[in-house]
């Protein structure tokens, strides 16, 4: 599962590999929020098309800029969870944070406090950090 509109890396990636993309799109109208209705919605149409393995999380966004807030965060590792899905957290503008009342939460930070364990990859890179 991938976000619309999302840094190009995950789909060319998964063409690459011959593999099935997800789509969910992200809420224009509410800052690029992610939405876990959305989420469901995307799965659920996938399902005859594949078997869904992964989900793709860019936070801070990019190209969007928008940050989850915690609360966020939560409800998508809960749904991973539910729908046994591996989260990649793409968090490589972590420290590129400008809103004010914005606050990065990393996905592994906030998954040790829900006590939920899932298997799940953090991206980082030097270009960034
Ligand atoms: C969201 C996102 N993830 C990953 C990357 C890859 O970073 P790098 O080119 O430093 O490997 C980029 C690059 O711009 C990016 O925007």
């Amino acid at each position: 599962m991938v976000p619309i509109p999302q840094y190009p890396l995950y789909s060319a990636t998964l063409c690459e590999y011959g593999m099935h993309l997800i789509s969910y799109y992200l809420d224009e109208e509410n800052q690029w929020a992610l939405n876990i209705n959305e989420l469901q919605r995307a799965l659920e149409e996938s399902k005859d098309q594949c078997k869904p393995k992964a989900i793709v999380v860019i936070n801070p966004g990019n190209p969007t800029g928008s940050v989850l807030t915690k609360n966020n965060i939560e409800d998508i590792i809960k749904f991973a969870n539910k729908n046994k899905l591996i989260i990649i957290a793409d968090e490589v503008y972590q420290h590129n944070i400008w809103g004010e009342s914005a606050k990065f939460y990393s996905f592994k930070k906030v998954m040790h406090d829900l006590e939920i364990k899932l298997e799940l990859a953090s991206l980082m890179s030097a270009s960034k950090g």
